[in-house]
């Protein structure tokens, strides 16, 4: 089991200091890409991410057509994640109460149309302060949106606190693939992808912040003991596309389970 380190760990854009200025500088980076996003998104993925997408939404079927069950979408931006959880509860007759929140109000602006159309509740908030009282949610979702948290473990403690007991957690994203396959794809992602969406975008941070940021997000085994320290059970990875990206999950026990340390 590899080592969690107890120090701090998140996100660290360039130029920034400390955790207000990294959280400061992702929000206006996604601000200013808000406009161009959607496109970017499906375009740079060639609309891999909406297989993604669905795929995480269905495993948490069992969830979704529960009875009065409400759904955080952590990080929904333009809420793409929250549309396939949505239209997945539908299609099995779930109406589960879906809350997708995100601290930039462009992104939230630009999935307004989506929200609105699905009575999915947008909401202008930071994940690792979440307004929410503790146990209120039956499933915590992320979608690339995690790794740009700065401090992950104060992020997995947010999650599991408003959690219920026997909730569940997801956290899909990408990840670095080992082999020929991760040479390849880490040529297209380091090299080809920062140029195309500077060249789309018209603005070459988000897309050099992209590949630098999944380099440092933890690896399957140590995010996994993360999740562990945070009081997640039954924590796993499951690899999609070759390991391009993955979903995390963890569960947070029932009742008679101690809380985990708030170190
Ligand atoms: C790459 S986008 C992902 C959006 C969407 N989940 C998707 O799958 O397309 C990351 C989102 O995380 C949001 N975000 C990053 N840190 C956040 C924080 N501390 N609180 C709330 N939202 C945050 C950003 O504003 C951005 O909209």
């Amino acid at each position: 089991m590899p080592e969690v380190n107890r120090g701090a760990l998140g996100t660290v854009p360039a130029g920034s200091t400390d955790e207000r200025s990294a959280a400061i500088a992702v929000r206006k980076m996604f601000d200013e890409i808000a406009p161009r996003y959607d496109f970017l998104n499906h375009a740079l993925s060639l609309n891999v991410d909406r297989l993604w997408w669905r795929r995480a939404a269905r495993t948490f079927a069992h969830i979704l057509t529960a009875r009065n069950t409400a759904v955080l979408d952590l990080c929904a931006g333009t809420g793409d994640l929250s549309v396939a959880l949505h239209t997945m509860a539908e299609k099995q007759g779930g109406s589960p109460r879906i809350y997708a929140l995100d601290f930039s109000h462009p992104m939230l602006q630009h999935g307004l149309r989506k929200y609105e159309q699905r009575k999915i509740q947008p909401l202008e908030a930071d994940a690792l302060r979440l307004p929410f009282a503790g146990e209120s949610m039956d499933l915590v979702v992320s979608a690339f949106g995690f790794r740009n948290l700065a401090n992950y473990d104060s992020g997995l403690r947010e999650i599991w606190r408003v959690l219920r007991p026997g909730g569940e957690a997801g956290i899909l994203d990408f990840s670095e693939p080992g082999g020929l396959l991760g040479k390849l794809y880490g040529f297209y992602f380091r090299r080809v992808l920062p140029r195309i969406g500077a060249l789309i975008s018209g603005t070459r941070g988000p897309y050099e912040y992209l590949p630098a940021s999944v380099q440092k997000f933890p690896s399957p085994p140590q995010m996994l003991a993360r999740m562990k320290a945070a009081g997640f059970t039954e924590a796993s990875w499951t690899p999609y596309t070759f390991g391009i990206a993955g979903l995390y999950r963890g569960r947070k026990l029932q009742r008679g389970h101690s809380c985990p340390r708030q170190s």
